[in-house]
């Protein structure tokens, strides 16, 4: 599959909550693909976040897909929760359920894009048997819970491992990438085959969110089109 686009998932976890509509607006007009957020239950990772009610209300806040990372243990029992209001991509961690079938075909169900994430230690090879039914694939970058973290460059093998079996079986997922996510370091991940760059710091803790979206995803288009 040639790859002709690459997007930009602003991760709202580095937002300010108290403006959050402005900061939506912000990346909505530096060009974000994508409003990636972050939900953290303090125990699949050391950190709490944000839950199903800042989902419904991002919502009506825009007409963005909403790019939802349970990080959270046992999925299953609130994908029906965030597919109600109103996700448009639910992604579960392959390391905090026992079911990982089951709970994608349940986000399926609700006629949404299934994602799944893997952690830094995680092989691509704990997917094998889930690859040709998801939507996307989640290569974390750094150890989750926490923004500003710096990229683990051990993604990038396994976002090139993912990319050429998405081309030798003709899967269908993208391949997105998430945690310390720079202007510096876009184009080597989407040079192994990022086709979703997740950027939290990067994008809002800057005077300029819209700006530095703009940024990545000029980075992300001209790596495109050089050669791996
Ligand atoms: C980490 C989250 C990331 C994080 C990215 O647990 O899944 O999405 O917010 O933030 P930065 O870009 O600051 O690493
Ligand atoms: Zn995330």
């Amino acid at each position: 599959m040639s790859r002709t686009r690459v997007e930009v998932a602003p991760s709202i976890l580095a937002a300010n909550f108290a403006n959050l509509g402005d900061e939506i607006r912000s990346v909505e007009q530096g060009g974000a693909g994508l409003i990636h957020v972050d939900v953290m239950d303090g125990r699949f990772v050391p950190n709490i976040s944000l839950g199903v009610p800042v989902v419904a209300s991002l919502r009506k806040a825009t007409r963005l897909p909403l790019d939802v990372h349970l990080m959270i243990i046992e999925p299953e029992r609130y994908v029906e929760a965030f597919a109600e209001a109103g996700a448009s991509i639910v992604t579960v961690h392959q390391e905090a359920t026992c079911h990982l079938e089951r709970v994608l075909s349940a986000i399926q169900q609700h006629k949404i894009g299934a994602g799944v994430a893997v952690n830094p230690a995680t092989p691509v090879a704990a997917l094998s048997e889930v690859l040709e039914r998801v939507e996307l694939v989640l290569v974390m970058s750094v150890n989750p819970g926490f923004g500003g973290q710096s990229f683990l460059p051990v993604a990038l093998r396994k976002i090139s491992q993912l990319r050429e079996l998405r081309e030798r079986y003709h899967y269908r997922f993208r391949i997105e990438v998430d945690g310390g996510i720079t202007a510096e370091n876009a184009a080597d991940a989407v040079r192994a085959g990022a086709d979703i760059l997740v950027a939290g710091t990067s994008v809002f803790h800057t005077p300029d969110a819209a700006g530095a979206v703009r940024k990545l995803i000029q980075v992300g288009v001209e790596a495109l089109t050089q050669k791996v």
